[in-house]
């Protein structure tokens, strides 16, 4: 159902939910994710041949919302020193096994993305590949906290639900390529128990929410990469299928700068 959920309610159920979830998650998707690999959404783009974070070798990078905290892995053998986060217990406890298979031991931190446990200015980077922006109530609030964490210079790089594909019916076949909603209802999905409280919620912004967000919060959007479906890709991820990737966008990824303060010009 579409039905406004808050901060607290939201959390509560993402937490709960990807807790449960989490090795169901691994068993389907572990596949596609790999151990140790940084893929931006279920077109398969990876950050090696997409370079959207820039040079990453020696720089401190917050990835939130890390799951497995594969693309972290990935991130630590191009030489960077990467923090990964979760709210999820149950997603951190994959994300050590994962660690541990692969020899490369990640730091992991439970947090919620909305109240970051960081000094200001403290990573050249901040990533999400589909982690927590989806799924808060306020991601302004998220935008805040990333551009209080970053240093001057540094880049937040997020990739979430495109905007357009809430206008649609979640199904991966013909039945999802019709308009069945409106793409300005701005309340939440939200599956909820017998009590109404909501088990699993996942937050809509249209395209120029998103862009009025990341300005607020002082950063400047400097590109916003819409993944094209390739070919040969055969692959459905949920209601990211072949059919509706060639035709209609399913991953909006945004790119953020912290720009450095000008010098005040010295006077005398
Ligand atoms: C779709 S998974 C993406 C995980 C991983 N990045 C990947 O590509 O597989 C979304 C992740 O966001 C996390 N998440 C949801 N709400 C969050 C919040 N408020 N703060 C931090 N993480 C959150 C979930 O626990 C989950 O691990």
């Amino acid at each position: 159902m579409r039905r406004t959920a808050d901060a607290v309610e939201s959390a509560r159920a993402s937490r709960s939910w990807w807790d449960r979830q989490a090795p169901g998650y691994y068993a389907e998707h572990g596949e596609f994710l790999g151990d140790t690999d940084f893929l931006w959404g279920p077109e398969g783009l990876r950050e090696r041949t997409a370079g959207l974070l820039g040079a990453v070798r020696g720089r401190d990078i917050l990835e939130i919302g890390c799951g497995g905290a594969q693309c972290s892995r990935w991130l630590a053998g191009q030489g960077a020193r990467p923090v990964a986060t979760d709210l999820s217990g149950g997603q951190l406890d994959q994300a050590r096994r994962l660690n541990a298979e692969a020899g490369i031991a990640v730091p992991l931190v439970q947090a919620d993305a909305q109240r970051l446990p960081f000094a200001d200015e403290t990573f050249d980077i901040v990533c999400a590949a589909y982690g927590a922006i989806p799924f808060v109530a306020d991601s302004a609030g998220v935008m805040r906290e990333v551009a209080r964490i970053l240093r001057p210079g540094g880049r937040w790089v997020f990739s979430t639900t495109h905007p357009f594909r809430w206008c649609f019916l979640d199904d991966a076949g013909p039945r999802g390529l019709v308009v069945e909603s409106s793409y300005f209802d701005r309340r939440a999905y939200v599956e909820q128990g017998a009590d109404s409280a909501a088990t699993y919620v996942e937050h809509h912004r249209t395209f120029g929410d998103r862009v009025r967000e990341i300005v607020a919060a002082g950063l400047t959007l400097i590109d916003v990469v819409e993944p094209e479906w390739p070919d040969g890709h055969d692959d459905a991820w949920a209601q990211w299928s072949p059919l509706r990737g060639r035709l209609i966008p399913g991953t909006a990824i945004f790119v953020a700068t912290k720009e450095k303060l000008a010098l005040a010009p010295q006077v005398g």
